[in-house]
């Protein structure tokens, strides 16, 4: 496995390799949920790329950004583990050099349900997912249905777009006790995780009425079933350790 920093490094290594690439963007903090996504490419690619950037563009409070776990050294060892060939870990400045300000204008896709809570979200994966995806170009990029807005959104971008490369989404892993994996579970702590439990249990029941009545107790943002492909029942609430946010 080798770990490179640059866009130009990551061009002259995939240049002599031979076959199709795979290609996992992550924010690093690698669990069970990305392992998955790693094996899919290792099954279906010659070459497998991932990712860890953690994406300032994609965060709307400084703080969130300033607590979000960070854990290169561990998720090398867990990329090679899995079969990674290649890890890019580029730093804030090589993503974004000085001066720069182009930006992909998500449509509506980008201002409900999560972009209702988090404007400019989903403009910053997109222009991360845009210009990764130009660095590495894969053949077969693998995201998480966990996230299904952020596959929506860029499901659209690649067909407006044109990009040459085909969305592999991978079903949700979860704990034994239903809680999807996240890097920011980490943040919960025994009690906050069990309180964070009524939101799978709720959505599980795929049930808007039922679900909202299950949450009443909670900080509710919104619990709506999002008109994707195919529709989930989606939900977001605050829990003691921040937002959590689910679907079925
Ligand atoms: P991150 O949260 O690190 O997630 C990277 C990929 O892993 C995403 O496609 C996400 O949907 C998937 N994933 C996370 N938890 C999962 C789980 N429990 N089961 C299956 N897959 C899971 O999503 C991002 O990073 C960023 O927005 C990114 C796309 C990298 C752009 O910055």
């Amino acid at each position: 496995m080798t770990l490179v920093r640059t866009a130009e490094e990551v061009r002259a290594l995939l240049r002599t390799r031979p076959g199709s690439i795979g290609f996992i963007p992550t924010m690093g903090a690698l669990h069970d949920g990305h392992v998955s996504l790693v094996t899919a490419a290792r099954a279906e690619c010659d070459t497998v790329v991932a990712s860890i950037f953690v994406n300032p563009a994609q965060f709307g409070d400084p703080a969130d950004l300033a607590h979000y776990p960070r854990t290169e050294a561990a998720d090398v060892a867990r990329a090679e583990a899995a079969g990674v060939d290649v890890v890019f870990a580029p730093s804030a400045t090589e993503m974004y050099p000085d001066g720069f300000d182009t930006w992909v204008d998500v449509g509506r896709l980008g201002t409900i349900l999560e972009g209702a809570f988090r404007p400019g979200h989903f403009r910053g994966v997109a222009t991360v997912c845009l210009v990764l995806f130009d660095i590495v170009r894969p053949d077969r990029a693998y995201f998480g249905q966990k996230d299904a807005q952020q596959v929506e959104v860029l499901r659209r971008m690649i067909r407006d777009f044109r990009l040459p490369v085909t969305l592999r989404v991978m079903p949700t892993m979860r704990d034994p006790d239903g809680l999807a994996m996240s890097s920011r579970n980490v943040r919960l702590g025994p009690a906050d995780r069990e309180r964070a439990l009524v939101l799978p249990r709720a959505l599980a029941t795929r049930d808007a009425v039922r679900a909202r009545q299950m949450l009443a107790g909670m900080d509710v943002e919104y619990v709506e079933v999002a008109p994707f492909d195919p529709p989930v029942l989606a939900a977001a609430v605050l829990a003691l350790a921040g937002r959590m946010i689910g679907l079925y």
